[in-house]
């Protein structure tokens, strides 16, 4: 049997029940328990796909096609540690990292389980020690401040979590630097005292070029202070999987917070790359969020197919993306908190399964993989590209994110902000005929998702992360591609390394051009 999906009896059903154009307000109208058949809810988070244009039996088939794809199979055997990131040779075991103690997952038949919890105590005392002000500098003085330095999958997780859960003063002020715009470090350290700050360096292949030369402008800023031969081996933290590159840069070996390659960098924040959660929120509040993960992984481990929130949301995202030919996903949270996690989705999303090129190393022809997710915290976005969403061209399903109880005591301001996003989404399913203005007509019949969460909390924040992991793995499966290698950001590093060091040889004459500009320029 062939593993393009198009082959299957499945797919090739769904195409034929995607040829009778649905119309959402038509499906509610025949059916009065739409809402409750088209909507499920697990420990305090409720997924309504009511307003998505589906039926039972396309649901049943997108269900089937799920199956025939092996989807349970492969779930399983990512829990289990298996290798199913076959173009690098590695498990992929981010689940791993949120089990309970005494469970035993087996790497090149080692129990993982002590050192993820070995680690974890680690943070653990390495928090309560910053945050009781216990951690001294090389002066003597309490480290008041933590610059936790990492890009993409080092960086994106723990300060979205950070961004979404950081509603109390704190004892420690945590600051991210990812860019390597100078811009970015520079503002940073205007807002910190050489003397009180202590960095910490994440990198899992500690060579990206990002981290290491802002962890090197860090470092000398904090040696110019403190005194040129002077020991400040205590400002610097690194969590890396390459040990060996983190003691060359000069930090400490009990320093050093593991990592491990079964650990893919976007899925790394429930590792010591959470560490700046941890120190910033405390470990309690770590904890809980790798307890909200691990509520969503027993779900996914364990529901039915057709009852499986991870799964519901992958098989959904097919059925737009292939079968109703929607290039993009909005991910729209209505929550100021969690502002940052459309682009923690970003990379998530499109790093995992931005690919071409399936499993068996053929290039994909004759289907679409991942659209593109963008995103924005409502109600701004309301007021920039909602415009396109409701009169577009293209059509964009939406998932809203809301929040019940709010982390505020401003039941007014709540109440709008909800308003809104109900509104939002009635307005895409229903419209508005205009017959005397098409400038102010509305065609409505665009789909979209709701899930919403008892409250912004760890635990639920936790389990949101989790719902997405999964439903990008489901989907991955689904596409018959690797959803956890990530090549394709190698060719511009190569290509940056070449200017960089002035071997212009493949350089293309508008390139060459721009070159001279900018350099003709600088002098
Ligand atoms: O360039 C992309 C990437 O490789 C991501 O996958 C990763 O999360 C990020 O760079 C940072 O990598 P590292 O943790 O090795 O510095």
């Amino acid at each position: 049997m062939s593993n393009n999906p198009t082959h299957k009896k499945e797919w090739q059903d769904l195409e034929k029940l995607s040829k009778t154009p649905l119309n959402l307000n038509d499906l509610f109208a025949k059916n009065p328990s739409r809402f409750s058949e088209f909507s499920i809810s697990l420990e305090g988070l409720f997924l309504d796909y009511s307003k998505q244009k589906i039926t039972q039996p396309i649901l049943q088939n997108l269900i089937d096609l799920a199956k025939a794809s092996d989807v349970e199979e492969k779930r399983d055997a990512m829990f289990a540690g298996g290798i199913i990131n076959h173009t690098e040779q590695r498990a992929v075991l981010h689940t791993a990292l949120r089990v309970p103690k005494d469970s035993i997952i087996e790497v090149d038949r080692k129990n993982i389980v002590p050192e993820i919890q070995e680690t974890l105590s680690r943070i653990e005392k390495l928090s309560n020690t910053l945050r009781t002000q216990k951690y001294l500098g090389a002066t003597g003085k309490v480290i008041t401040d933590v610059v936790s330095i990492g890009i993409g999958g080092s960086d994106l997780g723990p300060r979205m979590v950070y961004e979404a859960l950081n509603n109390d003063k704190q004892p420690i002020a945590l600051h991210f630097v990812s860019n390597i715009d100078a811009d970015d470090i520079e503002k940073t350290l205007q807002r910190c005292n050489p003397e009180t700050t202590l960095f910490i360096v994440i990198s899992k292949s500690f060579g990206t070029q990002e981290t290491l030369t802002n962890a090197l402008t860090a470092r000398a800023w904090v040696q110019n202070f403190i005194g040129k031969n002077k020991d400040i081996s205590n400002h610097f933290i690194a969590v890396s999987a390459n040990i060996n590159a983190a003691q060359k840069f000069g930090i400490k070996t009990d320093n050093i917070y593991p990592l491990w390659d079964w650990v893919n960098g976007r899925f790394s924040l429930w590792s010591a790359v959470g560490l700046p959660i941890a120190i910033g929120l405390g470990f309690d509040e770590f904890s809980s969020l790798l307890d909200g993960a691990r509520a969503m992984d027993i779900h996914f481990q364990t529901a039915s197919l057709k009852k499986n929130m991870p799964v519901l949301m992958a098989m959904i995202g097919i059925w737009n993306r292939n079968f109703l030919h929607s290039a993009n996903l909005a991910v729209l949270p209505y929550s100021q908190n969690l502002s940052l996690f459309p682009s923690y989705l970003q990379q998530l999303d499109m790093e995992s399964n931005g690919k071409s090129v399936d499993n068996a190393g053929q290039e994909i022809k004759d289907y679409m993989t991942a659209p593109v997710l963008f995103g924005e915290a409502g109600t701004n976005g309301q007021h920039s590209f909602y415009q396109l969403l409701h009169q577009g061209s293209e059509t964009i399903p939406c998932d809203f994110i809301g929040v019940i109880e709010p982390n505020h005591t401003h039941k007014n301001h709540h109440d709008m902000l909800l308003g809104h996003l109900l509104a939002q989404g009635q307005a895409m399913m229903k419209g508005k005929a205009s017959i005397q203005n098409a400038h102010k007509n509305f065609t409505g019949n665009k789909p979209c998702t709701t899930i919403l969460l008892d409250k912004l909390d760890a635990y639920h924040l936790g389990m949101l992360i989790a719902l997405y992991e999964h439903k990008i793995m489901v989907q991955g499966v689904i596409w018959n591609i690797n959803s956890f290698d990530q090549f394709g950001v190698e060719l511009g590093k190569e290509m940056a390394a070449n200017i960089e060091s002035h071997n212009f040889d493949n350089l293309d004459p508008s390139t060459k051009a721009l070159y001279s500009l900018i350099h003709k320029q600088q002098k």
